[in-house]
């Protein structure tokens, strides 16, 4: 039987979730982030500057004056560079970062209107605007299809997508595998979402693969096995096997922590929309 390219982006995720017996052996969720952290990851991207693949064609795309919709927008990255000259709505699920980015369109002197929920449940409230721009979300998204078909609907001139070239958990595959003989799924990948594009929306977006140095970088070995214990569901008494498992991928440079490759590829999908 065809499998169509939102089912398999569906199956693949659901391929990602989590045996329950091992989130039950642990007390903290794999999935957060730490407010430092997070606030570390959005200072890096403010000092890394406006000149990305992403933003450039962000700003070919607005008109004069034009608007843009940032859906799941966490607390701005994407969209604050471009908000001081065009009217921005941001949509935003969890509440602690629709706090966040309200703290921090205060602080910038941004305006932006927050739509606080769930996309594609809160698109009937949002109108149509002239770019929708939607940044490292969409593998949350297992029911893609609804998801990208209303990014397009909500765009005049274009919609931009950017997203890590396969899931953002890809890194962890060897230590799974290592600390609980656990394999993870192999995609999906950008081409799958290329692909989730084509049959969504009926046309042949253009991909940019491009580079920047991470955003994540820790000031101890303790804030560095507290999140990878996290990330890696392991029970707080293995942490010493972890910390031997990571030792050969750690890098230090001016008391900053990294782990693995300091390179982090990125890839842009867009597509104008023909009205
Ligand atoms: C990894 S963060 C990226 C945030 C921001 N776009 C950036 O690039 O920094 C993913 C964000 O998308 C939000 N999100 C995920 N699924 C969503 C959905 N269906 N509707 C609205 N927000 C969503 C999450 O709450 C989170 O804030």
């Amino acid at each position: 039987m065809t499998e169509f390219p939102t089912g398999r982006w569906q199956r693949l995720l659901e391929e990602w979730a989590i045996p329950p017996e091992m989130l039950d052996a642990v007390p903290d969720s794999p999935y957060g982030w730490s407010p430092e952290l997070w606030e570390r990851r959005v200072q890096i991207a403010r000092e890394q500057g406006i000149e990305t693949p992403t933003n450039l064609i962000i700003g070919s795309l607005l008109p004069h004056n034009g608007t843009l919709l940032d859906v799941g927008a966490g607390t701005g990255r994407a969209s604050f560079p471009h908000a001081q000259d065009h009217p921005l709505t941001a949509v935003e699920k969890n509440p602690e970062l629709a706090d966040g980015l309200r703290e921090r369109a205060a602080e910038l002197g941004v305006a932006v209107r927050l739509i606080e929920g769930s996309w594609p449940e809160t698109a009937g409230v949002v109108d149509v605007h002239d770019v929708v721009i939607c940044a490292h979300v969409v593998y949350d998204v297992q029911e893609i299809g609804p998801f990208v078909r209303e990014l397009c609907g909500h765009a005049r001139r274009g919609v931009v997508v950017e997203l890590t070239p396969d899931h953002p958990w890809s890194g962890l595959v060897p230590y799974y595998r290592a600390l609980h003989g656990l394999e993870r799924p192999t995609g999906p990948t950008y081409q799958d979402f290329v692909a989730v594009v084509e049959q969504v929306c009926g046309t042949s977006p253009e991909v940019e693969v491009w580079s920047r140095s991470g955003q994540v970088w820790f000031e101890s070995w303790e804030e560095i096995l507290d999140h990878y214990g996290k990330r890696l569901v392991l029970p707080r008494d293995r942490r010493d096997e972890l910390r031997d498992l990571l030792a050969p991928d750690i890098t230090e440079e001016d008391g900053r922590y990294f782990v693995g490759s300091r390179e982090r590829t990125i890839v842009t999908v867009s597509w104008p929309i023909a009205r």
